[in-house]
């Protein structure tokens, strides 16, 4: 292959200018002799009105400026600008004759490269994400303290003679609607319920007018009273699907209705005279003994399986480990989904174990908003982080929210919303001194105590601080 003439200088600006890197070469003064066209671009000047001039108008403290001092290489330096731009920087000096002449470097942004990686770790993460939404909420405690339950929890739907209906009881908290979902889903996947299936879920404390909750629950017809129109009710909403009745043990004088529909597998709308065949999987879930508020026919009816979710103090301490990180990873999801934001939580040894240890009579639900306000609490504001940049937390005892509960298991403390009004009054020392060595002053101190039924006020607190610390009591 015969090569054409060429001038040498226009190949080599051709070449520098089509690699991705910024090119700078300075005389001995530190005058640009020159510039390829991304250095100009990470400069925002044009090539033309860099070159002949110094080489820190553009690029102060460069690479170039400290070779010209050292006239030695500089090999993989990273240099922040002024502007906030970050680059890696290779430079080498010039000798002609054992003279110094000056140098050039070859550079490029980090903050392209770190953006990069940035938005590689988003895509990740939401291929990971999608992937991960299966048909299945994740139930941390599923082959530990709950690995009964569950197995019999997929039997209600799953067992040779079809679905029964089923009662979930357990604490606030402690996963119950979870769980129906979970039962829903499962007997989705296996096939005992079609894949549109309903899930319809009626919180039977919600109503407070026993009419309106008839309506709602079994539907009404036209003309059945004033104004009524046609109305669809829970029940045949859930028709082929499952009737998720939460807080059971308010279904009140609506039980034997209810009993009815589920002997006859059918309905009968509130003003209406026909019956509408009905197919629903009742999962009734309560924090009562439904044995003993329910009409017990229908408890027998419903009851054909009973879950018992135990509370969170009684999961084993891998679970509320298990859990802290769950709850920190769906954080941490939905910062990089919502914000784009790539946070990372990092929690201190004696915070984990705080967290991990605390008592949380609210179960999993309040451990959660516990873990989530912790974190909250340690990360700047939204707004003072770049979209697509990489954060890390680092949560620290400080960062825990009190929750008065915490001291519930204190040897001292019993909550005394309940009790006669002489003992709201009187001082609780040992609580009082507690919640001071965990860092609280007065007043934040009085408005606890308030909330669990003391009739503290903040002076008093402050008067008795002040006295224990000039040492005249205790
Ligand atoms: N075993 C568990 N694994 C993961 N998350 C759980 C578990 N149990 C409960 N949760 C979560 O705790 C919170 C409260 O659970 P929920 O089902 O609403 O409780 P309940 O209905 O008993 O009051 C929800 O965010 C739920 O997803
Ligand atoms: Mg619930």
């Amino acid at each position: 292959m015969e090569l054409p003439v060429f001038d040498k200088n226009s190949v080599f600006d051709a070449m520098f200018n089509s690699v991705n890197d910024g090119i700078n070469v300075i005389d001995e003064n530190g005058t640009l002799i020159y510039v390829n066209n991304v250095s100009a671009k990470y400069a925002e000047k044009s090539v033309k009105e860099m070159l002949n001039k110094p080489i820190d108008e553009f690029y102060p403290h460069s690479a170039l400026n400290e070779l010209m001092i050292g006239k030695q290489e500089i090999v993989g330096r990273k240099i922040n600008y002024k502007n906030g731009k970050r680059y890696l920087v290779n430079a080498f000096p010039i000798f002609v004759d054992g003279k110094f002449k000056g140098g050039f470097s070859v550079f490029k942004s980090i903050d392209d490269i770190e953006q990069l990686n940035e938005r590689l770790n988003h895509l990740e993460l939401q291929i990971r994400l999608s992937k991960s939404e299966s048909n299945y909420e994740t139930i941390i405690g599923s082959d530990g303290s709950l690995k009964n339950l569950i197995k019999k929890a997929k039997k209600t739907v799953g067992s040779l003679g079809g679905p029964r209906h089923s009662i979930i009881t357990g604490e606030s908290g402690t996963g119950k609607s979870m769980l129906a979902y979970y039962i829903y889903l499962y007997a989705k996947k296996i096939g005992a319920l079609s894949k549109d299936a309903p899930f319809i879920e009626v919180n039977c404390a919600q109503f407070t007018n026993p009419d309106i909750a008839a309506i709602e629950i079994f539907g009404s017809e036209k003309g059945a009273f004033t104004g009524s129109t046609n109305k669809k009710g829970l029940f045949e909403q859930a028709d082929k699907g499952v009737l998720f009745l939460d807080e059971a043990h308010a279904l009140g004088n609506h039980q034997t209705m209810l009993l009815k529909a589920i002997e006859t597998r059918s309905i009968k709308k509130i003003g209406g005279s026909r019956f509408h065949n009905v197919d629903v999987i009742i999962i009734a879930a309560s924090t009562k003994n439904l044995k003993e508020v329910l009409l017990p026919e229908l408890y027998q009816r419903l009851a054909q399986y009973e879950l018992y979710l135990p509370p969170l103090s009684e999961r084993t301490i891998k679970e509320k480990e298990d859990l802290l990180k769950y709850f920190t990873d769906k954080y941490e999801e939905n910062v990089l989904a919502i914000n784009k934001i790539n946070l990372h939580v990092n929690y201190a040894p004696v915070a984990m174990q705080t967290l991990v240890n605390d008592n949380y009579p609210r179960n999993i639900r309040q451990y959660r908003d516990v873990i989530n306000a912790s974190i909250d609490s340690a990360s700047p504001l939204i707004s003072d982080i770049k979209p697509y940049s990489s954060i890390d937390v680092y949560v620290d005892s400080s960062h825990i929210p009190i929750h008065t509960d915490v001291f519930v298991n204190n040897s001292s403390y019993t909550k005394v919303v309940d009790k006669p009004n002489y003992l709201k009054s009187i001082l609780p020392k040992q609580i009082i001194v507690d919640l001071k060595n965990k860092g609280l002053g007065p007043r934040r101190i009085s408005k606890l105590l308030q909330e669990d039924g003391y009739d503290i006020k903040y002076y008093q607190v402050a008067y008795f601080l002040k006295k224990l610390k000039d040492n005249r009591e205790y």
